[in-house]
């Protein structure tokens, strides 16, 4: 087992205004080389909860440690200054009166060639190399959150705080600055806390994923798991389009339209959603009125009119008003699939991929 403690931990951490708690009790820690994301909706403690780590802002109560080393707690506090610690914020600034060039090499020690070849090497990664003279205000946002991503990724941070730094980027750009900045990042062994709301982002860049919601981090892990082992229902709709199916537990047992489901752990009586992301629907033909067998890994079909379908690319998306109760529900399949309006089709719930949770309240 890897003795060595985290490159940064941070014990509960907790930090109210004017007595309202908005960060409360958060808890975890990034090895070296390694990228945890706090994902969560605006307003949930995440840009609060790296600004503590960046020294910026105070803790209530809670501990800051790096490499097995208290950096902060609510009486030692070592000043943001001396804590190594590499920012690339939402509100990035690039220093105006210095060129391109001479705002990567800020941060950096050494000898002027030294210092020369390190700039060079990151505005090429960053797609920036020919700006090297160019003063920011005659960049665009975009280009100016690249030098930006350069300069915090230069003097080789141990630990990385990003705050939503790739959003003023277009697409296309974003995915080859986000791979390229993650690559420098490992390779310099940099423990990274990213934060964002995107889940797809979340996803593509994070070895764990710490969900937060209300100040307080409710579900953590490897994006695998969080993805096919949420929580609960809004864990679910945090990362895709969902359908609720409701019913009441009778004997472990819940009896819908779509055949019976387990809900292990559910008391008697008790409500419950079935929760379904619409990619884990499957869809089949009607034969006379008449859906496909029910089988134990599906369930029972249930027959649905087509509402409407678009094509969206890598998928179609399609939404069924549902006989039994007129209720919408929506479905995906891969590649081009548009039946048209007023067809009936049947739709099945796979039992591996549905989530079953009691309602809450
Ligand atoms: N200086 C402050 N004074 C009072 N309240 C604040 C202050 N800074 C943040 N808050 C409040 O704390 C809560 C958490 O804010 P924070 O900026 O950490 O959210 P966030 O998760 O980063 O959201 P977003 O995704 O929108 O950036 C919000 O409700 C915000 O209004
Ligand atoms: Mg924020």
């Amino acid at each position: 087992m890897d003795a060595s403690p985290p490159r940064l931990e941070i014990r509960n951490l907790t930090r109210r205004y004017d007595g309202r708690v908005v960060v409360e009790d958060v808890s975890l820690a990034v090895q070296p080389g390694q990228v945890t994301c706090l994902l969560g909706p605006s307003g949930c403690g995440k840009s609060t909860t790296l600004r503590m780590i960046a020294g910026v802002e105070m803790q209530d109560s809670g501990e800051i440690w790096v490499d097995g080393k208290l950096i902060c707690d609510t009486v030692f506090r070592i000043p943001p200054e001396r804590r190594h610690i590499g920012l690339m914020f939402q509100d990035f600034a690039l220093f105006p009166h210095l060129r391109v060039g001479e705002n990567v090499a800020f941060g950096l020690e050494g000898d002027k060639v030294e210092k020369g070849k390190r700039v060079e090497t990151l505005l090429a990664r960053v797609g920036m190399q020919s700006y090297v003279d160019a003063y920011p205000h005659e960049l665009s946002g975009g280009e100016q959150q690249r030098v930006a991503l350069a300069r915090a990724l230069a003097p080789r941070p141990r630990i990385m705080l990003m705050d939503e730094p790739f959003s003023g980027l277009d697409n296309r750009l974003r995915d080859g600055i986000r791979d390229e900045t993650l690559e420098i990042l490992r390779e310099q062994d940099t423990a990274v806390l990213l934060v964002t709301h995107e889940p797809e982002e979340a996803m593509r860049m994070a070895d764990e994923i710490a969900l937060m919601r209300g100040g307080r981090i409710v579900q953590q892990g490897a994006p695998y798991n969080i993805y096919n082992a949420p929580m609960d229902r809004d864990a679910v709709s945090f990362f895709s389009d969902i359908n609720v199916i409701r019913g009441d537990v009778k004997g472990s047992l819940v009896d819908t339209p779509f055949g019976q489901f387990l809900a292990p752990g559910v008391m008697e009586g008790h409500e419950v959603e079935i929760v379904i992301r619409p990619q884990h629907i499957k869809i089949d033909f009607d034969r006379d009125g008449r859906g496909p067998n029910s089988t134990p890994a599906d369930g029972t079909p249930a027959r649905g009119i087509v509402q409407r379908a678009r094509f969206m690319g890598s998928e179609s998306l399609m939404e069924f008003r549902m006989d039994h109760d007129g209720s919408i529900l929506k479905a995906t399949v891969p590649n081009v699939f548009l039946p048209k309006p007023g067809k009936p089709l049947w739709l099945m719930i796979r039992r591996d991929r549905c989530f079953v949770f009691p309602v809450k309240g």
